[in-house]
């Protein structure tokens, strides 16, 4: 790509540098040069730079962009750009209550106001915990000024007495402890935070490795980026030579539009299944896409991804951690085995300049340990099945973590592999589960397929992460750590339970599980991508005649607008009204005074 520094004029000088609008220009400049920057810079036709900072004491999973802060913004000064950090709306997956799903759009929404709204040319996304990444490419996508996606990595590898301890999935294993009755609360404790003995967000392939590879496979960030650990020192580097870049991204004027094509998505979709990613990934990507104007649909992810193989060996599908991760090689050695399979578009323009086939040439397993050959993976067809039937239009299930004690149990009967059938016990919601899961008079056993409803999206709100529902203690004493649940809310990306999730259309706007009684007879094919409700048809009818959707309760003012204008997870969880602004970045709000 050719560059255009010697005649550019970039937006920021609408602001800065506009002798038609003399006494604007003054309170531009003035009170921007009360800090570090001088009139010179500010009218030397240099790009400003946004830094959107998604880290804070209360975000410490996006702590380390603090401290990340110097080595970007000295790689935007040495790429000849003007550097301003801003903050965004936090998103802390572990601290934000009802659940942070509710703010991935409160933050997009703000991050879009800003770049619209401010002398900001070109940004460097700080991504990292679960919603901070995709909420960041929403606005990015929607804005469309040239944008770089910069990871801050994950923790390193936590231990706990000689063996790996995952994020998350630590703390599913230790719930099942706590219920046979082998731990106690202090040690449960003790265990988890095990898990986190630094600096970065979460060391398993949960839902902030996946999306952070997301971005990349995307080709939204510097090949190698997303698997970083946060404390090395290839994050620093990797955090300076993104500031570097993005200046020159906005001199060849690349922008997400370029980047963000079907090819691009179809990409992620396959990179997905083959590192045993998050399943909530579809949802953020279909919001991705659709703010970026890219027709995707919920069924892709298993037209294009379920005969994926797996290929990375990372808990929860594996066994290995984010070091371990990185030094087979990350993300670009996945990407290479999958090309090498022919599975990867090589066309697909990346935020390097380059095509991804280019950032790709040479790349592969470094320990095939870890990351597994395409000839010799860690199990084939580890995609996403899509499921439809009475109960949902669509639902997820991921394969890659369906155990074989969980296989050998609920869908092996000779003659009718991939099907089980079931008795229906329903919860309203996480506060009924917990408090009637051990009630026997449920009497659940492994007969049973536990469903919980009213926490999708509107149910929620957000879209609670509670699908993967523990058996009652009972059960787990007699050695089943699993039965098949079913929700419209979604399950952690570090849970390791093959639970059916993200049904859209979630319960409370209307949708089967509404209808569905505990006790009712319901039935599972995977080889059809099915899911059904054995209910006669003149009954089920009459349930939806007669039903009456749940109060809803909005405890803040923003719960109200999010459910006024939420869509369903099939379609993204977007706000509805948000996908109609396409590139608003091409347009320039009015002068304020
Ligand atoms: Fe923030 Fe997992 S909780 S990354
Ligand atoms: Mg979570």
């Amino acid at each position: 790509m050719s560059d255009t520094r010697a005649h550019k004029k970039f937006r920021s000088q609408e602001w800065f540098d506009n002798p038609n609008n003399p006494g604007m220009t003054a309170l531009y400049l003035e009170r921007y040069q009360n800090q570090e920057y001088s009139r010179e810079e500010l009218q030397s036709e240099r790009p400003v730079i946004g830094i959107a900072q998604t880290g804070s004491d209360i975000a410490p999973c996006n702590k380390i962009h603090v401290f990340l802060m110097d080595r970007i913004k000295a790689g935007i000064r040495d790429g000849g750009g003007i550097p301003m950090e801003f903050p965004v709306h936090p998103i802390q997956e572990t601290g934000k209550r009802p659940t942070a799903a509710l703010d991935r759009n409160l933050a997009y929404l703000s991050l879009v106001e800003v770049l619209h709204g401010y002398p900001i040319d070109g940004v460097v996304l700080t991504t990292g915990c679960d919603k901070t990444t995709p909420a960041m490419l929403m606005g990015a996508a929607t804005v469309d000024l040239p944008a770089i996606a910069l990871n801050g990595g994950p923790m390193l590898d936590g231990w706990w007495q000689g063996k790996r301890a995952g994020s998350g999935t630590i703390v599913w294993e230790s719930r099942r402890l706590l219920a046979e009755g082998k731990i106690d609360y202090d040690e449960f404790i003790s265990r988890v935070c095990a898990s986190a003995p630094s600096l970065g967000h979460c060391n398993t392939m949960g839902t902030a490795s996946t999306m952070n590879a997301m971005a990349e496979a995307l080709g939204m960030s510097l090949t190698g980026n997303s698997a970083i650990p946060a404390p090395f020192r290839e994050r620093m580097a990797m955090a300076y030579e993104t500031g570097k870049r993005i200046v020159q991204m906005v001199y060849d004027d690349l922008k997400p539009s370029d980047i963000l094509t079907r090819e691009a998505f179809e990409n992620a979709i396959v990179v997905n299944a083959a590192i045993g990613g998050s399943t909530n990934a579809p949802p953020h990507l279909q919001a991705v896409a659709r703010h970026a104007g890219v027709d995707l649909d919920v069924k892709d992810w298993e037209t294009i991804g379920f005969d994926v193989p797996l290929l990375v060996n990372m808990q929860p599908a594996g066994e290995y951690l984010g070091e371990s991760f990185f030094r087979a090689g990350g993300v670009p050695a996945v990407m290479g085995e999958l090309r090498k399979a022919g599975r990867i578009h090589d066309g697909a323009m990346t935020a390097t300049g380059k095509t991804m086939g280019e950032n790709l040439s040479g790349c592969g397993s470094e320990d095939t340990d870890v990351i597994k050959t395409y000839d010799a993976p860690m199990r084939r067809n580890a995609g996403f099945k899509v499921l439809s039937g009475n109960l949902f239009d669509s639902a997820l299930m991921k394969t890659s973590v369906i155990s074989a004690d969980f296989q050998q149990r609920f869908l092996s009967e000779p003659g009718n592999e991939g099907v089980f059938e079931a008795r229906a016990v329903v919860f309203e919601g996480p506060e009924d589960y917990h408090e009637r899961i051990n009630d026997p008079d449920l009497k659940i056993d492994e007969k049973c397929m536990l469903f919980i409803r009213n926490v999708g999206c509107v149910g929620y709100p957000g879209s609670a992460e509670v699908v993967n529902m523990q058996p009652p203690d009972a059960l787990i004493r007699q050695g089943i750590n699993h039965l098949p649940t079913v929700g419209d809310g979604r399950q952690s990306g570090t849970s390791e339970s093959p639970s059916i999730l993200n049904a859209s259309p979630e319960s409370v706007v209307g949708g089967g599980l509404a209808y569905l009684q505990t006790g009712d007879r319901v039935r599972l094919d995977l080889n059809a991508s099915r899911m059904d409700a054995l209910v006669d048809e003149a009954e089920w009818q009459a349930r939806i005649d007669g039903w009456q959707p749940p109060e809803i309760v909005n405890q803040t003012p923003w719960q109200e607008i999010y459910r006024t204008h939420v869509g369903q997870l099939a379609d993204g969880g977007c706000l509805e009204l948000a996908t109609a602004y396409q590139k608003v970045g091409r347009t320039l709000p009015r002068d304020n005074h």
